[in-house]
């Protein structure tokens, strides 16, 4: 059996501290054959550096995923990306113009394993150039180009707002793909299980963040854009006590490719100083 975990967003700091902090436990507990995250939050709370992914790499997290925010740091969002190309992978359903991976393949020890990134189209502001492509007409020649017979197990971290969407892009790859993770909500849903066909499905893994704020950011900012209407910039709080730590694992029959469990765990952690 191949045992996954999957962190939902890592947003700034205060995750990238807790992640640190409980890594090395979650570990020696439940010695998993792959760590991943989605890290489109990793730098102050937009895009990936160089510098947060390799604080994330040193705690031991193997792998990473991407989402709307990964190319905010402009420059040190590509830099990062192209280091990092067998590491972490950016929505496929992108322009190819992007920087980045739109799939990588990561060796563990129970055989190689396929990581996806893809964007929802449904409530999702598009901050691409192009328009992005509906991931349900891309995705077969995505899996044909990707999915070769090397593949032990293969993972999607499907990044999107609709839960009907992504309820529905869980059906559609049930029996094609290992797993279909939901991200960008910030917000964990109670929903995970195995579809008939074999694959573990959430649609919202939630984040590793703030607590008290509002998806990982200062919640004074968040209401005072809400109640002006004013295009108030984020922030990422500081100095927090209370972080949220939201992951799944998952159990992967590395014969078929199916999964047999998937277990969410959200929790509330004392930030050590
Ligand atoms: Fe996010
Ligand atoms: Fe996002």
């Amino acid at each position: 059996m191949l045992k996954i975990i999957f962190f939902g967003d890592i947003t700034g700091e205060p995750g990238r501290k807790a992640i640190k902090q409980i890594l090395p436990g979650l570990l020696k507990s439940e010695q998993p054959d792959l760590v991943l995250a989605n890290v489109e939050n990793l730098a102050h709370g937009k895009g990936v550096t160089v510098k947060t992914l390799e604080e994330l790499i040193r705690a031991g997290i193997q792998a990473f995923t991407g989402g709307n925010h990964i190319f905010s740091k402009k420059e040190l969002s590509d830099e990062a990306l192209n280091k990092y190309a067998d590491r972490l992978v950016r929505p496929a359903n992108i322009p190819e113009t992007y920087a980045g991976q739109a799939a990588i393949v990561v060796d563990t020890p129970k055989g190689k394993v396929l990581i996806g990134n893809f964007l929802g189209s449904v409530f999702m502001e598009n901050q691409f150039h192009d328009p992005i492509d509906s991931v349900f007409g891309m995705i077969e020649s995505w899996l044909k180009t990707y999915k070769t017979s090397e593949i032990k197990a293969t993972l999607v971290d499907f990044h999107a707002e609709a839960t009907s969407e992504k309820v529905a892009f869980g059906y559609f790859l049930d029996g094609r793909v290992s797993a279909v993770l939901g991200t960008h909500t910030h917000i964990p849903t109670a929903d995970a299980k195995v579809l008939p066909g074999g694959t573990a499905y959430i649609t919202d893994v939630g984040m590793c963040g703030a607590a008290g704020s509002v998806l990982g950011v200062k919640k004074e900012l968040s209401l005072a854009r809400f109640t002006t209407g004013n295009r108030v910039a984020f922030d990422i709080p500081e100095d927090v006590s209370k972080v949220e730590i939201s992951y799944v694992m998952i159990m992967i029959d590395e014969a078929t490719g199916q999964a047999s469990e998937i277990e969410a765990q959200h929790s509330i952690v004392d930030s050590k100083p």
